[in-house]
């Protein structure tokens, strides 16, 4: 089994080399791929020092390649790869809404991954996140209206955000002119609701890959879904805030026996000692942290509950190996 991390340098491309080394994937050959920037760099996997090397744009020497150097790069070459026989995990959004394509969390929909052509697509880190913990109550209740606001880190704009944001505080900090260049705004003490391009129905893109990746995972066309996407100053782990309606009888109890017996997430949710899910305490974590299960007070029927979930690990790279793992 020879892998491919393409993108090896990158937030999630480091990601995916520790996360194969922690599971053990049963691998004879890594090789790692970047930009020629990071030509010549080594990386260590497993007690021995990896060079990255250039991303080739042609045939590729893996088994499975798994990508995440962006949406232009996995576009281009990941059909290429894939012609000469490599499967390939992609993490950008380039093939999440081709129909061909199967779009897969290991905990949902495994099966999905026995129709792929060659490309298997991770989903948003965002959709990752809310899903594990909203499909079994969907499964156990039948989720009718789902609204949610989420709390995004930085690192949801790759390393280079990460870098802005401390740049910012420092600069903030030292009374020197703050500046910006990843995010529209300054993200130092500030939140800004604005993450991808804004589309013509008024949400943004980043919203709109939530309504659209849950229906396409849930295998539930019509799924009535809203999102508003805010980005946060924090490094790294997203939150996010839901609201959902159900169509069975639903209590804040059954959800939590639910919750507490599913895969892929964790039920943290004890107030009175101050426990409940936060970014801090979900960096590093495979399991999404979800808590402030609640009886929502405007709907009936509905509950309230916070999620927050690595979104380099769930939401990106051990969701690839997860589905590197079926494909084995
Ligand atoms: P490099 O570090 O050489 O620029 P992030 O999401 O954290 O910004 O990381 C993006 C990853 O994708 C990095 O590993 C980066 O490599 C890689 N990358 C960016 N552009 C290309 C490209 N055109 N070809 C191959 N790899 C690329």
């Amino acid at each position: 089994m020879r892998v491919a991390v393409v993108g090896a340098t990158g937030a999630v491309g480091r990601e995916l080399v520790k996360v194969l080394e922690e599971r053990k994937f049963p691998l004879d050959e890594l090789r790692l791929y970047a930009s020629s920037r990071s030509a010549g760099k080594t990386m260590s996997f497993a007690g021995e020092q990896l060079t990255v090397e250039i991303t080739p744009e042609g045939p590729i020497p893996a088994d499975i390649v798994l990508a995440s150097a962006g949406g232009g790069v996995s576009k281009k070459l990941a059909p290429l790869w894939s012609s000469e026989g490599a499967v390939v995990v992609d993490n950008s959004s380039a093939w999440r809404y081709d129909p061909q394509v199967p779009l897969v969390i290991p905990e949902i929909n495994p099966e999905a991954v026995q129709q792929h052509q060659g490309i298997i697509a991770n989903p948003n880190c965002t959709t990752a996140i809310l899903a594990v913990a909203l499909w079994p109550l969907h499964k156990a209740f039948k989720a009718t209206h789902t609204v949610v606001s989420t709390y995004q880190a930085t690192s949801g704009a790759g390393a280079e955000g990460m870098e802005e944001l401390l740049n910012e505080t420092r600069n903030y900090l030292d009374g020197r002119p703050v500046g910006h260049k990843v995010f529209q705004h300054p993200i130092a003490f500030n939140v800004i609701p604005h993450i991808d391009a804004f589309q013509e129905n008024g949400y943004t893109r980043e919203e709109m890959k939530v309504v659209w990746e849950t229906r396409k995972i849930f295998s539930e066309p019509e799924m009535k879904i809203s999102c508003t996407a805010v980005r946060i100053p924090t490094l790294r782990a997203h939150s996010e805030a839901a609201t959902v309606i159900f169509e069975k009888p639903v209590s804040p109890e059954a959800a939590r026996e639910v919750l507490e017996s599913a895969p892929g997430v964790k039920v943290v949710d004890e107030p009175e000692q101050n426990r409940y899910p936060m970014p801090l305490t979900a960096t590093g974590k495979w399991d999404v942290e979800v808590g402030r299960i609640r009886r929502n007070l405007a709907f009936d029927n509905a509950l309230d509950f916070f999620v927050s979930g690595d979104q380099l690990l769930k939401g990106a790279a051990l969701n690839t190996v997860q589905i590197a793992e079926l494909l084995l």
